[in-house]
């Protein structure tokens, strides 16, 4: 059985389903791509990329993205095995050079929204006033700030996913759809 493309896979000795399906995704973010030139027609934005989960959304999404636009990399960490830890950890070094400029930051998920939450507080501190997200996958149930997700490709229930650059504990991040984590 080709483990990338399976109905079910076993993680750490849990059962994940396949939950979205690697032909929608593609259709779902090419889509994004449309919506976001169409929204930046005038301007250069500046993608920051939120490492290592939305590593392949990321760029699924740029090579649909036909204008001209910056890249900036930013590994950010806050998740430990199946839960957020509450703590979000990032390179601050650099992160001055977005100043004055446009941004779409580009997650995988946003869960709690506690990663988006911090990252974007530190952005406004350092001055940068224009920020728009993008995020794949959304989880509203669980979302504890007020975050304006102005650009998204689903909204999910709580479970835990992976797949498409989702990872637990670092596995499932190369599977080509996304996963859910059965209910038992
Ligand atoms: P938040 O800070 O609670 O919004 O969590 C956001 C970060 O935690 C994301 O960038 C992911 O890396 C990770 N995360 C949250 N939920 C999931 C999930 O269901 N699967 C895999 N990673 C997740
Ligand atoms: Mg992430």
């Amino acid at each position: 059985m080709d483990y990338k493309k399976a109905e079910t896979i076993i993680i750490n000795g849990l059962e994940f389903v396949k939950f979205i399906a690697q032909e929608d995704i593609q259709k779902r973010v090419a889509e994004l791509a449309k919506i976001i030139e169409k929204d930046f027609a005038d301007e250069k934005p500046v993608f920051v990329i939120m490492l290592n989960g939305a590593f392949v959304f990321a760029a699924d999404l740029l090579r649909n993205f036909d204008t001209n636009c910056e890249t900036f990399f930013i590994k950010i960490a806050s998740y430990q095995d199946l839960y957020s830890t509450g703590e979000v950890s990032f390179d601050k070094a650099k992160l001055n050079q977005l100043e004055g400029r446009k941004l779409v930051l580009v997650e995988d998920i946003i869960d709690t929204g506690t990663t988006m939450h911090y990252f974007m507080d530190y952005l406004y501190e350092i001055g940068v006033v224009d920020i728009s997200i993008c995020s794949l996958l959304v989880k509203p149930g669980k979302l504890k700030y007020d975050l304006t997700i102005k650009y998204f490709g689903y909204q999910i229930s709580d479970e835990f996913v992976v797949g498409y650059g989702l990872d637990y504990n670092e596995n499932g991040r190369t599977l080509k759809h996304i996963y859910q984590l059965s209910p038992d």
